[in-house]
């Protein structure tokens, strides 16, 4: 009489009845044979460690395809590779024991999530009709690994709620914290703050010096910031104010553990932290913060979201975060946006979706540029649309639709600029009444190209230089330029 069959029922009986609590005992059966019995790996590299593999730790979805289907080709687990085959044992296995076992595998230095019976369910009904083993790099493709801890061992994060009129540091070790907890990740973040405004961080951690000699910390923060080793500190970045301010301190350290505490104010709005190290016994510079968290976008609390209502453009007249200081923006219905600049008659930016943000302008006034509401924003022109003339604004006239033609003076001609919306991008008419013949240079962009830009006009071809020579008459003249977008 065949027994195995008879032991896996009874097996499945009894995950279902212990509610998943079968885990190390299906563990056992099903995977130690190769991954070894505490999940440390097959004798002679015969199999990979379970235990502490990042591959077992964030998306279970990774987990649970191996086991399923099975796993082929090269893969790297804790720093060695391996080109083997792991059999699939989604035919023996039933859901729920695959979520016991993974569950156990969890608790094997990888963090201790638990993985649910519905989990396994989704992943076995989406991937029905495979038959395939997985491969290493297709699975990395959807599952990356999480990044390994950081270098900061022991690491503890206090938290201080601030009153609204605090601007500078403060003594953080007379005051009594909010609240505390461990961050396993070894890496100063601001997960969970980064939203928040009038507040304090502290961050207490150990840092393993290797080798004898003199380090440099640097640190940047949005506001204020300070670095300590061992209760010295060594570099500080101070006053209100955005990334984009480093600073770098250098200490001479002995090998042995080093206190690191790092402290840190939000004032209002963006909020942002790194610090990394570099010195002897360090490969390049190590970062000591998690870059995820670290932003440079505005709250999101705050966010106020312009629109186009009805068939009407919507107008945004503010600092405009890579345009000039008087800008005109437009959002016009159907998702194309443009700023135009009044300072120099330029149209700078074009982009499809959404428009802006107001918040953070009608929160912290003159404070803060405002960003448009997409990763991709068409940088058209930042000097002049024409070369080496002078030119004055006059104004704007909007029609019923509040779509703005532009009014401006070019040397002695007399411009009136009007964009109009299409499902591409924008048709740009320049209407222009001049005393006499002559010719005048258009420069619609900067540089020859703008990638993903496709510009063309109707009667007129761009010269190497991505310039135009628009013809003049006396009298007016009427020139169109279709600038289309992805
Ligand atoms: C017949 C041997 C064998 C069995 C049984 C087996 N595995 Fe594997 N497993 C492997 C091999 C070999 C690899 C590496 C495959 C490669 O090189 O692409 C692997 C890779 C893995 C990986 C990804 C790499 C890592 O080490 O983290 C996971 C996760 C995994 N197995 C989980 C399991 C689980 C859970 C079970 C039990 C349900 C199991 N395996 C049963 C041989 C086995």
């Amino acid at each position: 009489m065949n027994l195995i069959p008879l032991l896996f029922s009874a097996l499945a009986l009894f995950t279902l009845t212990a509610n998943g609590q079968g885990g190390p005992v299906l563990y056992q059966t099903y995977c130690s044979a190769c991954h070894g019995t505490q999940g440390q790996g097959g004798a002679e590299g015969a199999a990979p460690p379970l235990a502490k593999s990042l591959w077992a730790q964030g998306d279970p979805d990774r987990m649970i395809k191996v086991v399923l289907h099975g796993l082929m080709g090269e893969i790297e687990v804790l720093g060695k590779e391996y080109n083997l085959v792991m059999p699939p044992q989604g035919a023996v296995l039933n859901d729920g024991q695959i979520a016991a076992i993974l569950t156990h595998v969890r608790s094997l230095g990888n963090g201790g999530e638990k993985v649910s019976t519905d989990r396994v369910a989704a992943v076995r009904a989406k991937y029905e009709e495979r038959e395939a083993y997985w491969k290493g790099d297709e699975l990395l493709k959807d599952h990356p690994l999480p990044s390994p801890p950081g270098p900061l061992k022991n690491l503890v994060r206090k938290f201080y709620a601030l009153p609204k009129d605090q601007r500078s540091m403060l003594d953080y070790a007379k005051l009594e914290a909010n609240a505390s907890s461990r961050q396993p990740n070894g890496l100063i973040n601001l997960e969970g703050y980064s939203e928040k405004d009038h507040f304090g961080l502290v961050w207490e951690g150990e840092l393993n010096v290797r080798r004898e000699g003199q380090f440099s910390f640097t640190l940047d923060s949005d506001d204020l910031s300070a670095l300590y080793i061992d209760d010295k500190k060594v570099v500080e970045v101070s006053g209100l104010g955005g990334m984009g301010r480093a600073k770098t301190g250098k200490a001479t350290l002995h090998p042995g553990v080093v206190k690191v505490r790092v402290e840190y104010l939000e004032f209002t709005g963006f909020t942002g932290i790194a610090a990394s190290w570099s010195g002897s016994g360090i490969r390049g510079t190590q970062s000591l913060s998690s870059t995820k968290v670290v932003s440079n976008q505005k709250p999101k609390i705050n966010l106020i979201e312009l629109k186009p209502e009805g068939n009407r453009a919507v107008h945004y007249r503010n600092f405009i975060a890579g345009t000039g200081n008087r800008s005109f923006s437009v959002g016009y219905p159907g998702g194309v946006n443009l700023v135009f600049n009044q300072e120099n008659c330029g149209l700078e930016l074009l982009w499809h979706g959404r428009f802006f943000d107001a918040g953070p302008r009608w929160k912290n006034r003159g404070t803060v540029r405002s960003f448009p509401l997409s990763a991709q924003v068409y940088h058209l022109q930042k000097g002049s649309p024409f070369p080496g003339q002078a030119f004055s604004f006059k104004g704007m006239e909007l029609d019923e639709r509040s779509y703005p033609t532009f009014h401006y003076h070019v040397g002695n001609l007399t411009v009136r600029d009007r964009p109009e919306p299409n499902d591409k991008g924008i048709v740009r008419t320049l209407s222009i009444e001049s005393e006499g013949a002559s010719e005048l240079v258009f420069a619609p962009i900067n540089s020859q190209s703008v990638r993903g830009l496709n510009l063309a006009s109707r009667g007129l071809t761009a010269r190497q230089d991505g310039t135009f020579l628009l013809p003049l008459d006396k009298g007016d003249n009427s020139f169109t330029f279709h600038y289309g977008i992805q």
